[in-house]
């Protein structure tokens, strides 16, 4: 089986969010199971292609869009660690600029659309030229989700496979663009309700296998939690083909016994290095440097559904509670701005960060007690699984897949504090709950150990992505 895996973020090489996580490591855990596993990505201009020893190759063409003939370039890293091919795709006038899908500004590109209409069609062309073998085509969100539908339009005997990381995101696409696609594809096309068109719905209606990353966001979907009547029915429509895996995670990246970015390693068995690297953790931050006082720490993209309502409201409540906060993440300029000044109203008990950076947030789980992640839905959420393995209490709302990787703490069971519903007086109790077990030292350090021999690795759900390819 030749399985070509599609996506517009792949870490390390270009990552806004948990899909470059998965496309980095999920490739990798599928290596063994398939003849050859390719991935293909955008070469966005902020990839270090010196540092990934990144290389054109032979490989070019053009593309047809609107009435615009655009070339592209295949460029390729030769990895000796990867056991995966990754496939670039060069193009100056769609990726050749700084950020993945943003201006610095945080606004988006207006082009979106076509670059990944762009992208895409490369994709077909690839295989329609054989320029690249592919027997199923693992495709990732909106960006990829015409694939399906090009694929059927072509004829082609190659499978898709379709997972949604994140249901929010739809790529909506207008008439006129869609005008600008093969023509063959229009008649598999359905507008929707503000008659425009869904990149992700239609990814759901014409891939073989629709997949999404936990079951209990699956679940969620064919509920119709939180989406609209329409968004719904297609979902129903796709039941029999609907499944959920829970992602992995790099265990060998995030491992808190060999994790060379930071400064003291530890495990299950001897926990004197997490200790110090919470006092790292608070010198470097200019928080405290109080090893008694509970230390929350938060990494997260700023936007609403992460649970920022409640985490704002809480803010004075660390000081209150005896407790600190440290946190990681930019986005929305009003949510910085909320953080940045409660930072500053109580500087020895909440420092916050919106310079991203990698060694900051492998401290940041390595050297906190609990992990903060309160979000409103989250498909699976990758950082309680990283904190667990890092003895860092996951503190969460019972949703998708932080309900299914997350179990509520009792004496001799869980991992973790789950809350529900999402309110502010729920996160509160369950915040308290944490703090008061924190205190209890026994109980705590079992807690971290049960936590810590949790398996979170790739092996289990790569076997049932396996199956669902052979299916
Ligand atoms: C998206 C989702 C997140 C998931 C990730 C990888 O970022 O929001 O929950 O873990 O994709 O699948």
């Amino acid at each position: 089986m030749k399985v070509l895996f599609v996506s517009a973020e792949v870490a390390p090489y270009s990552k806004a969010g948990g899909l470059a996580d998965v496309a980095g490591s999920l490739p990798q855990a599928m290596a063994s199971y398939a003849e050859t596993i390719q991935v293909l990505t955008p070469l966005y201009g902020q990839i270090d292609v010196a540092q990934y020893h990144i290389k054109p190759t032979d490989v070019k063409g053009e593309i047809l869009l609107g009435d615009e003939v655009i070339p592209y370039r295949i460029h390729q890293t030769s990895d000796p660690n990867s056991a995966v091919q990754i496939k670039f795709v060069s193009c100056d006038r769609f990726f050749q600029r700084n950020g993945i899908y943003t201006e610095s500004n945080g606004e988006g590109f207006t082009d979106n659309n076509l670059r990944y209409f762009f992208f895409q069609l490369v994709a077909l062309d690839l295989i329609l030229s054989g320029k690249l073998q592919a027997d199923l085509l693992h495709c990732n969100d909106h960006h990829t989700g015409l694939l399906p539908a090009l694929i059927l339009a072509h004829h082609l005997n190659v499978k898709t496979v379709f997972t949604i990381h994140n249901f929010l995101y739809h790529g909506h696409f207008s008439k006129a663009e869609a005008a600008l696609l093969p023509k063959s594809i229009l008649p598999y096309l359905s507008t929707t309700q503000w008659d425009n068109y869904s990149a992700l719905l239609e990814g759901i209606d014409h891939s073989r296998i629709v997949t999404t990353v936990s079951p209990g966001y699956a679940r969620e979907l064919l509920e119709g939690v939180d989406i609209d009547s329409e968004s719904h029915a297609r979902i129903v429509a796709a039941r029999g083909k609907f499944t959920g895996i829970v992602n992995g995670i790099d265990t060998n990246y995030w491992s808190p016994g060999i994790d060379p970015l930071i400064p003291h390693h530890f495990s299950s068995n001897d926990l004197h290095g997490k200790e110090q690297n919470k006092l790292a953790l608070l010198s470097k931050t200019g928080l405290d440097p109080d090893l008694q006082a509970p230390l929350f720490g938060s990494i997260s993209r700023l936007v609403e559904n992460k649970g920022f309502p409640l985490i704002v409201e809480l803010l004075d409540d660390f000081v209150e509670l005896g407790a600190k906060f440290i946190f990681l993440g930019s986005g929305s300029p009003e949510i910085a701005n909320q953080l940045r000044k409660a930072s500053e109203k109580h500087p020895r008990h909440i420092a916050f960060d919106d310079r991203f950076n990698e060694p900051l947030a492998h401290l940041i789980e390595a050297g906190s007690d609990m992990f903060l992640m309160p979000s409103r839905f989250e498909p699976c959420g990758l950082n309680q699984l990283y904190s667990l393995r890092y003895g860092t209490i996951p503190v969460v709302n019972r949703t998708g897949g932080l309900g299914d990787t997350v179990e509520d703490w009792s004496q001799n069971s869980g991992t973790g504090f789950v809350f529900s519903p999402y309110d502010i007086k729920e996160l509160r109790k369950a915040m308290i709950r944490a703090i008061k077990v924190y205190h209890l030292k026994p109980d705590w350090f079992n807690l971290m150990r049960r936590a810590m021999l949790k398996d979170f690795s790739w092996d289990q759900s790569a076997k049932q992505y396996f199956m669902l390819y052979t299916s």
